[in-house]
């Protein structure tokens, strides 16, 4: 059984990002009931700023709580980022959240669902890149829904509802089975726990 985490990216109080991975996860079961699709969210793991002593590339983790996101992560074969764009890049909890960790995301893929003004395409090209050094193969196909056509927002201070357009399903369908084929193709590399 192929298991992939959907990682919400934004951690901010009244994000849209949880609307946006509720969206993922729903229509990720439909599509391929035969991978486990779960939610990991960086709000409920509330990692400090990094305050491991060792890189994370030595694996001689110290702290609880980097224990606990290493179990998490670890358990997947592949992730889905759920990530807006902060100032043309990815959110900063997001980085630091993936800096707590090495080994954990070696040899597994990723797929990118992405939001902001301009779809948020600024946020997973930096992502591409931090992931590129993690070992993280990235998938090409690429959800990025408009702030202004892909959600109903009467209150900018309010995180609205998504409304995706029709193109964006037949999207995410073919970025999940990317990622899908990835993970399964890249187990082989990995040594068992
Ligand atoms: C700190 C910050 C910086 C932002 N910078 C950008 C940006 O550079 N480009 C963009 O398209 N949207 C930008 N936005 C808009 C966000 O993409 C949009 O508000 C999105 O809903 C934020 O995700 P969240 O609701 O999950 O926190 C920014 C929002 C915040 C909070």
């Amino acid at each position: 059984m192929t298991r992939i985490a959907i990682i919400t990216g934004s951690t901010r109080p009244g994000r849209r990002g949880g609307n946006v991975t509720d969206w993922v996860l729903e229509a990720a079961g439909r599509h391929r009931p035969e991978v486990t699709f779960e939610v990991l969210d960086l709000h409920d793991h509330a990692l400090p700023h990094l305050d491991e002593t060792a890189p994370a590339i030595f694996g001689a983790y110290e702290r609880a709580h980097t224990l606990h996101w290493a179990e998490a992560v670890g358990a997947y074969d592949g992730f889905v980022f759920v990530v807006p764009e902060y100032n043309h890049s990815f959110p900063a909890p997001l980085k630091n959240a993936i800096d707590f960790l090495y080994a954990e995301w070696n040899d597994k893929a990723a797929g990118f669902v992405t939001y902001g003004i301009n779809g948020g395409v600024r946020a997973a090209e930096h992502l591409r890149q931090v992931l590129a050094e993690l070992k993280v193969a990235t998938v090409r196909t690429q959800v990025a829904l408009s702030i202004h056509h892909d959600f109903a927002i009467s209150d900018p201070l309010e995180p609205g509802t998504l409304t995706p357009g029709p193109h964006q399903e037949p999207a995410l369908t073919t970025m999940l089975d990317e990622v899908v084929a990835w993970a399964g193709a890249l187990k082989s590399l990995r040594v068992p726990a």
